[in-house]
Parts: structure tokens; sequence; C-alpha cells
């Protein structure tokens, strides 16, 4: 007889995802609340940061999941850290590895181990804004509208095929602050739709295009 559950059988038919963060880990805990509510048709995994401090990892510890810290410095070059975590991720079976805060680049090496398999998010429309501080970037430029773009991962820095994206208004008063909060409300928004798109939708890569065969609605946040 299996000794699993109904529940714990569900689970494990799901497509596992990893999430890797370097701080707070406020868009892996949309993943985790949207997994739980059934938004996201998934199970995260597993969790990976690059610094110990980070406090994402006691969301993860706080809700049963794996974590592992993988601090670079370790690691001679970004080949070898790279190597590194494509093998833990490949020993979990890990279906989809979603970038959620985390402040390295990766490189060749870890996108040939999963490719059209690593999703980001940014804090912008791209590609407007990218690499750090694009919330900072968007104030000093004077854009009235920026947002949130999720994006497949390619070595280029923040320049990846575009899965979805959610615009907010910039006011005359906005501190980067309160842009940032503004902002980062519609990326625990779209990072679990994208996820799921991603995920469970019917879509193909034209050119540079991520095609869905279905419509999001419009808008993306609804
Ligand atoms: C978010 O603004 C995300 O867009 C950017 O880094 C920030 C991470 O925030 N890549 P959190 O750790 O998910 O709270």
């Amino acid at each position: 007889m299996s000794d699993q559950t109904p529940a714990k059988a569900a689970a494990s038919t799901l497509p596992s995802i990893a999430v890797l963060i370097s701080g707070r880990g406020s868009n892996l805990q949309a993943l985790i609340d949207a997994a739980a509510a059934g938004r996201l048709r998934a199970r995260v995994r597993l969790v990976i940061a690059n610094r110990a401090d980070a406090a994402g990892l006691e969301r993860a510890r706080s809700m049963g999941i794996e974590t592992r810290v993988l601090a670079h410095g370790a690691y001679d070059s970004r080949a070898a850290f790279d190597a590194a975590l494509v093998g833990i991720l490949k020993d979990c079976q890990v279906d989809l590895v979603c970038l959620a805060g985390f402040m390295r680049l990766l490189g060749p090496v870890f996108l040939a181990g999963f490719p059209e398999r690593v999703l980001n998010i940014h804090p912008s429309l791209l590609p407007a804004f990218p690499g750090v501080d694009a919330q900072k970037q968007a104030l000093e430029h004077g854009v009235k509208v920026t947002g949130a773009t999720v994006h497949f991962v390619t070595p280029e820095l923040d320049a990846g095929p575009i899965v979805l994206q959610a615009a907010v208004p910039v006011l005359d008063d906005d501190t980067e602050d309160a842009l940032s909060a503004r902002i980062l409300e519609v990326e625990h928004e779209i990072y679990p739709k994208a996820v799921q798109r991603v995920l469970h939708g019917d879509w193909h890569m034209s050119g540079r295009r991520v095609v869905f065969a279905s419509q999001p609605a419009a808008d993306p946040r609804g």
C-alpha cells in the first residue's frame, strides 16, 4: 500500500521549480503563496541563495521547503559556480528555474543546463532600464510609466525574450521607495502568472517573441 497521502501524491505530479535569491525574497513568497493557493500549478522544490544571510531563506524554511546556500566566492570561476548550481538543480529534477532578486549573472554553462527554462523578474519595462537600480533609472529619466517584466534569461543582462509585463504610473512626487513598492505589487502578481503560463501554456518562440496560443487577459494583473 502506498504511504503517500492523496495531497502528497498530487504534489509529486506537479512540475518542480527552484527559486534563486540573494535577499528579501518577496517574489519567492509570491510564488510560494500562488502554489499553495493552486493559482500556480507547481511545487517550489528548492530555494538556493548565494548569501547565507538572504532573508528569503527563512521564508522557505518556514514553509518546509529545502534550501541551499551556495556562496559564489567559494568557487574559482563563474563556470565552476554555474556547474555546481546546475548539478544541484539536476539532482532535484527541477523543471524550471526562477530568479527572484538573484544578484549573480548566470553564464552559458548554467543556461546550457536549462535551455528556455530560466526566468527572471525585473523592476522595469524592459528593454528600458536594465541592470541595477531600475526604479532610480526610471525616476532620473523622467518616464511617466514604468513597470515590471518577466523574461527568459539569456547570457546578456536583462535582455531575454519577454513573457509578461505590467505597467505602473510614475507619480510626480514619487520617491525611489514609493515607486519600488508600487512596482513590487505588480511583480508579485505577474511572476506567478508568467510561471504558470510557461509551465502549462501553449507557447513557442518566434524569433525573440514568446508567442502564446491563447492571449492573456487584457490586463495581465487581472
Ligand atoms: C525585485 O524588485 C526584482 O524585480 C529584482 O530584485 C527585487 C527582488 O525583490 N530582480 P525580492 O527579493 O523578491 O523581494
